[in-house]
This record gives structure tokens, sequence and C-alpha cells, in this order.
């Protein structure tokens, strides 16, 4: 079914955007919790660790709280949902991350601390943001921005200024307008409530393998659809790959799996790099065959910087491909879906901001407009991220400057790793590096890897374990550089000294 909007629903300023009329829609039709998760590697921790610097979790206590086998036990009132308690239990994860959150490094205030290389935050250009942000603040915000503003569902100022933004630096196949998209507090809100719109229960999804580990808390959490990796043989960014997407769907139709969608993360996370063109076409004509959703989360989309040892792909949004035209072949552009946010690219995690672009599928914003009000993004965040977006100059500073300050700290822990005969993945984007320490330290299983992940945190330096990210092969770690450098150059240190890595000289 291609739902194209109608003519008269773009550019309707006119007529404010809460109250313009879906198009064409009268009414709407009405996991993996095993240990190749990151709440997997941290129950792992809670279980196996000796001489945890974390404190023993406190016994099971007669409170209606607490972990999902204690509730079992001591919990006599009323029922909780199934929906709310049968999904995988967050509770070691929340209670190791606040320990870790808690201990944070700091040169003076807590020197013991633990460096946190281990989540995805650029604080690259913090300063400049900072300013930035409070004076666009003290600028923009007016008395209307107390209220609900214009909708109920986003604002006019942010899609506007968005989708004038994605028209100048995704390059769209056919232009955005301000209809085109629905904003949300952070892409993790808006990939849960998109999953739980375009899924039913027991869907399967599939991505390739290893992937972006908080995929499983959106997906699963609520919308509960089976996450299915899948890991070729072959170069994951190549067209070849989605052969391996073909057998799997065929493999899980034959056990009786309905497969709904694709989630394709341009750039990667945790591989930091682009995809080519022509994969990105790939994907497409898969999901054409079969009628798939295609998910493209561009979360990184202007974090892509020269790195000498990569191809150096530049970045394509899903966004601008054609396949009736690259291709010659049909595509129904309501299959498509770009997730975006300001979390990486704008250096702020923490006003979570995000969005869900999907020009030709009215039917779907329409259906997430019902709940939209759950995540509609605060005033101050939807001030401040209009404001630089439509202020193209000081725009232009920012990301030139992002981009020269990650190409820098990726070459600086590249040589850091490198110089220890250690390899390190060729990326091209993102905030991290990806590393194999499997050789040098003879890691041959998950557990072994989990076990250095856990001597690592125990002297105080947090890294991700692959196996957090459902890599099939133990020894990966993600290592993010985007921090302050002298944690970087702290945390490096402590993992050359945990781990007794060594230079080599003379090619030795
Ligand atoms: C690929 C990817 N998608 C989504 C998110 C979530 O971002 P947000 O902070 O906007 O919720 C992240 C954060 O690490 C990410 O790496």
């Amino acid at each position: 079914m291609t739902t194209s909007p109608s003519p008269s629903s773009h550019d309707s300023d006119s007529v404010p955007y809460s109250m313009q009329v879906p198009i064409g829609i009268s009414q709407l039709p009405a996991g993996p919790s095993g240990c190749n998760t990151l709440i997997g590697c941290f129950n792992h921790l809670s279980l196996n660790s000796s001489k945890s610097r974390f404190p023993t979790p406190p016994k099971p206590v007669a409170s209606p709280l607490g972990t999902r086998d204690e509730q079992r036990k001591i919990y006599h009132g009323p029922k909780l949902s199934d929906r709310a308690t049968g999904g995988p239990d967050a509770g070691p994860l929340i209670e190791r991350f606040s320990c870790l959150f808690k201990d944070q490094y700091h040169c003076k205030s807590n020197p013991k601390g633990i460096v946190s290389l281990g989540v995805a935050e650029n604080f690259l250009l913090q300063d400049e943001c900072l300013e930035y942000f409070k004076t666009a603040f003290a600028k923009n915000f007016l008395t209307s921005d107390l209220s609900y503003g214009d909708s109920l569902w986003g604002s006019r100022r942010i899609n506007r200024a968005l989708s004038s933004f994605l028209n100048d630096y995704f390059h769209p196949a056919e232009p955005l307008t301000s209809d085109s998209l629905i904003t949300g507090v952070g892409c993790s809100a808006v990939l849960d409530q998109l999953f739980y719109t375009l899924m039913d229960e027991g869907d399967s999804v599939l991505l390739i393998g290893p992937y972006y580990t908080g995929f499983d808390r959106d997906l699963i959490g609520r919308a509960r659809v089976n996450l299915v990796p899948v890991c070729p043989p072959c170069e994951g960014f190549s067209p070849k790959s989605i052969e391996y997407f073909e057998k799997k769907m065929d493999e899980l139709a034959a056990q009786g799996h309905r497969v709904r969608a694709v989630i394709v993360c341009n750039p990667h996370n945790p591989i930091g790099r682009t995809y080519p063109r022509e994969t990105l076409l790939a994907y497409a004509k898969f999901c054409e065959e079969r009628d798939l959703h295609l998910v493209s989360d561009e979360i990184y989309a202007m974090s892509v910087y020269d790195s000498p040892q990569s191809d150096n792909v530049p970045f394509t949004s899903m966004l601008s491909i054609d396949p009736e035209k690259e291709l010659g072949i049909a595509f129904d552009k309501a299959r498509l879906h770009v997730v975006y946010g300001m979390s990486k690219d704008f250096c702020a995690n923490g006003l979570r901001v995000g969005a869900l672009i999907s020009p030709h599928n009215p039917l779907l914003l329409r259906a997430m407009a019902n709940t939209s009000m759950l995540m509609k993004i605060s005033s101050p965040a939807d001030v401040i991220w209009s404001t630089l977006l439509e202020d193209r100059p000081t725009l232009n500073k920012f990301l030139a400057t992002n981009r020269a300050r990650l190409a820098e700290a990726a070459a600086h822990t590249r040589d850091f790793f490198e110089s220890r005969g250690i390899e390190v993945y060729p990326s091209n984007a993102g905030n991290f590096a990806w590393v194999n320490l499997g050789p040098i330290l003879g890691i041959e299983t998950a557990d072994e890897e989990k076990r250095i992940f856990q001597k690592l945190l125990d002297g105080g330096v947090y890294v991700a374990p692959g196996s957090g990210y459902h890599n099939p092969v133990p020894g990966w770690y993600r290592i993010t550089f985007s921090v302050a450098r002298e944690n970087l150059d702290v945390g490096l240190r402590k993992m050359e000294d945990i781990l007794g890595l060594r230079k080599i000289t003379n090619g030795k």
C-alpha cells in the first residue's frame, strides 16, 4: 500500500499543525533476556563477582519492590501486569549503573572513581554547546513555552527547523515537510513507540550483529518483539550480507516466526562505520520483496570523521535513496522510517530529543500521535535545538569542529591500542573504537570476555564488552573516546596496568 500524503497536507502553515487532519485515515486498526545483552553482562557480574568493587546486592526484603524473583517469593499484593513484569529484568543493570554513576572518576573530587569509557556520550563540544544553549534559552524561551504550545504531538517550531535541517544535510529523495516527522524524548522513546506501533508481540525484527544494546530495551521492553541478529561470515556492510538476511528469514519462517522489519543502524553502533549506498539499496530491495518495514537509525549521521584507516564511505541517509530510480524496482515508501536525535551529533544526551521521520506513512504518524503526549519533548529542549538548527553559521561550525575533534580522539585511541599490538576496527563514525583484546589476552569465550570486563571495572575503568552487543566473536570491546582527554588517558592507562598491555618496540 502506498499512502502518499495529499498535496494539501504539505506546507499547510495556515492550519495549526496540531489541528491538521490526518491524511486519509478515519480509524486505526486496532525476549530475549538471555546473557547476550548488556543486562546479561550485569547479571553475570552480580552472580560471579568475588572481588567486585560494587556492594553485594542486598538480601530480598519483604517489599513489593525488588527483583522479579524476589517479587514472586514475597509479593502478595494485587497482580502486576504480565506485560510489565514478564520482560527482561533491568534491576541488576539499574543497580550497577547507579553505582557506576555515583562513583565516577574526577581528577580532583574523586580520583579513585570509575572512568567511564563504556557509555556513548560525546563531551568533545560540551563547553561550546553549554554556552550556546544557555544563550538560546535566554533569548528564545517565551511565555507561550509555558503552555502545551501549538501541538500536543510536537511543535511547529521544532518540526519546521528539523525538516529544513534534514532537507539540507540528509539530502532526501523528496523534500520533507513539517508533516514528515514526529518528535519524542530521545531516540529510545521514539524507537519504543515506533515498534509498539509497527509490530505485534512476538513478531521478529532482523538486524546485523553486533548491534546497539539499547535496542533490546527499546524494542523488547514494551513492544515485546523478537530481535534476531544476523551475523554473516562476510563483511556486514557489503550488499552480500543481504543473502544472510534472506536465509535467516526463511529459517525463521520454517520455525513459524513472522519477520516484520529490518533495522539498519547507519552509522553503525558499536562498529562505528557508515554503510555504502549500494548496501542501503540492497536492504530496500530485500524489504520490498519480503514486504517488511525498513527502520534506519541515523543518530550518528553528523558524527562521521576522516579516518586514514577506513575507506571513508560518506554518510548516506536512507531518506536519500530512491530504489525506483536507482534500481528500477517498485518500492513502497510507506515502509521506510528513519530515526534521528540530538544526543550524539549535538553532545546533548541529557536534553532528550529525538524524531521519527516517515515521510510516506501518515497512518503510522497518526497512530503514534495517539500516545505521543507521553513522549512530547519539553519546551526548553525544543527551543534550544530549534535555535541551533536554524542558526546555520553556528551549526556548520559546531558540526565541523565536532568532526575534527572526533577524528583526533579516534586517532589518539587507535594509536594507543595499535602501538600495543591490539587490533582496532577501521571505523569512521560515532563516539567509540571497536577494539579486539581477544588475541592478546587469549579470550576465547563470552565468559572470559566478561571476566576481563569485571577485572577492568574492579580496577576502575568501565568499557563495554562485545557480548553485550550480541557480537558472535568473544574478545571485542567498545571504548568511548569522546570524553575529556584527561579521562580518556587515565582510563587507557588503567587498562594498560590492569591488563598488562605493553608498547611494542622494534616491531615486537
Ligand atoms: C544507535 C543508537 N540509537 C539510539 C540511541 C538512544 O539515543 P537517545 O539518547 O536519543 O535516546 C543510542 C544511544 O546510545 C544509539 O547509539
